[in-house]
C-alpha cells in the first residue's frame, strides 16, 4: 500500500517508492530506508513529501493514504538487482573515466560533475553495495584504474558509514576514493599492466603515482585538503615502510588509513586477466596479521561490512 507522508516523518525501515523532488539523487530509485545518510539526504532535499510502500516496509507517518493506484510492484529480484548494479557500475565507470582524463588534461575540477557517481554510491542499499563489490572485482584491462577507483570509493564510503563518521566526511572519502589513483593515468599502460617482473626503474615510476596525482589535484582549489592527503599518502604504512613520504603511526591520519585498507583489500580481491582474486576472508586475514602495516581496527570493521 502506498502512503504519502511529510519528509519529516520518515524513519528507518520504511520502503521508499519515491522522494517527491526532481533531484537526480533520487531519480526513480526505490529503496529501503536503512541508514542515517539516506535519512539526511531526504531531509536536506527540497522534497516535502515521500511516498512509502507500507507493504514492503515499516508503516508510519500521518500522511493521507493515496487513492487506489493499483498494487505496488515487488522489490527487484537478486538477479534484477545484480543486473542493475552492473549497469550502474558501467555507467559510473564511463563517467569517472571522462572526468579523470579531463582533469589530467587540464580541465577544471567541478565537484558537480562527479556528483552522480557519488550519489550512486551514497544511495546504494546493502544489497546493491554487495553487487557493486561483486561487479567491480572483475577488472577489465582498459578500465582497471577506473574500476579500482570506483570499488575503493564504495568501500571507503561504507567503511566511513560503519565508523559513524559524519555525512560530509563520508562524502569526502567517496570523492577521495574516486580520485586517489589519478596519477596512474600519467603512466604508460605498458608499465602499469606489465605482467612480468618490473625493472627497478619501472617500479619507481609506478611508485611515483601518488606524487603525480597530488600534483594534478592540488592545482584545483576546489579539491579538499583531505582528498589531497589521501591521494598523496594512500600507500603509506603504519611501520614507516610505505611511500612516498615514509610516514609512520600517528603521522598517518584516520582518513588515509581508511583509504589504505580499502585500496589493498580491493587490490587483493580483484580478478585480473593474469590472476585470480583472493577471497574476502583471505585478504582480510592477510591484512589483519600485518598490524604493523594496517590499522587492525579498520580491518576488523571492514570485515564486518563485507560479511554483512
Ligand atoms: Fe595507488
Amino acid at each position: 500500500m502506498l502512503t504519502r507522508i511529510p519528509k519529516t516523518e520518515i524513519k528507518r525501515g520504511m520502503f521508499v517508492e519515491a522522494v517527491e523532488c526532481s533531484e537526480v539523487a533520487f531519480g526513480k530509485r526505490r529503496f529501503f530506508l536503512d541508514s542515517d545518510r539516506e535519512m539526511s539526504a531526504i531531509l536536506k532535499s527540497p522534497a516535502e513529501f515521500v511516498l512509502i510502500n507500507t507493504t514492503l516496509g515499516a508503516v508510519g507517518g500521518n500522511g493521507a493514504r493515496l487513492p487506489d493506484r493499483g498494487v505496488a510492484s515487488l522489490p527487484l529480484s537478486p538477479a534484477q538487482a545484480r543486473a542493475e548494479a552492473a549497469a550502474t557500475v558501467a555507467r559510473s565507470t564511463r563517467l569517472l573515466k571522462a572526468e579523470l582524463i579531463g582533469l589530467v588534461t587540464g580541465d577544471p575540477f567541478d565537484m558537480a560533475s562527479i556528483k552522480p557517481v557519488v550519489e550512486e554510491i551514497t544511495q546504494a542499499d546493502q544489497q546493491t553495495s554487495s553487487f557493486f563489490f561483486e561487479v567491480t572485482r572483475l577488472k577489465h584491462k582498459d578500465e582497471t584504474t577506473f574500476q579500482h577507483s570506483l570499488a575503493v570509493s564504495i568501500l571507503m564510503g561504507k567503511l566511513g558509514d560503519a565508523l559513524d563518521l559524519d555525512v560530509e566526511t563520508v562524502e569526502l572519502l567517496i570523492v577521495a576514493g574516486l580520485l586517489h589513483d589519478i596519477g596512474k593515468l600519467t603512466i604508460a599502460t605498458g608499465i602499469l599492466q606489465k605482467q612480468g617482473a618490473l625493472t627497478a626503474a619501472e617500479r619507481s615510476t609506478i611508485k611515483s603515482h601518488p606524487r603525480r596525482g597530488h600534483q594534478i589535484l592540488k592545482s584545483h582549489p576546489a579539491i579538499p585538503e583531505e582528498v589531497l592527503d589521501i591521494c598523496l599518502h594512500h600507500h603509506e604504512s603504519l611501520d614507516g615502510s610505505g611511500y612516498p613520504s615514509r610516514l609512520a603511526g600517528s603521522q598517518i591520519s584516520q582518513l588515509v588509513r581508511i583509504s589504505t585498507v580499502c585500496d589493498v583489500f580491493d587490490a587483493l580481491t580483484s580478478v585480473r586477466p593474469y590472476k585470480q582474486g583472493w577471497s574476502a576472508g583471505k585478504a582480510l586475514g592477510w591484512m589483519f596479521e600485518r598490524d604493523r602495516q594496517f590499522d587492525r581496527k579498520l580491518v576488523l570493521r571492514l570485515g564486518a561490512i563485507i560479511d554483512a
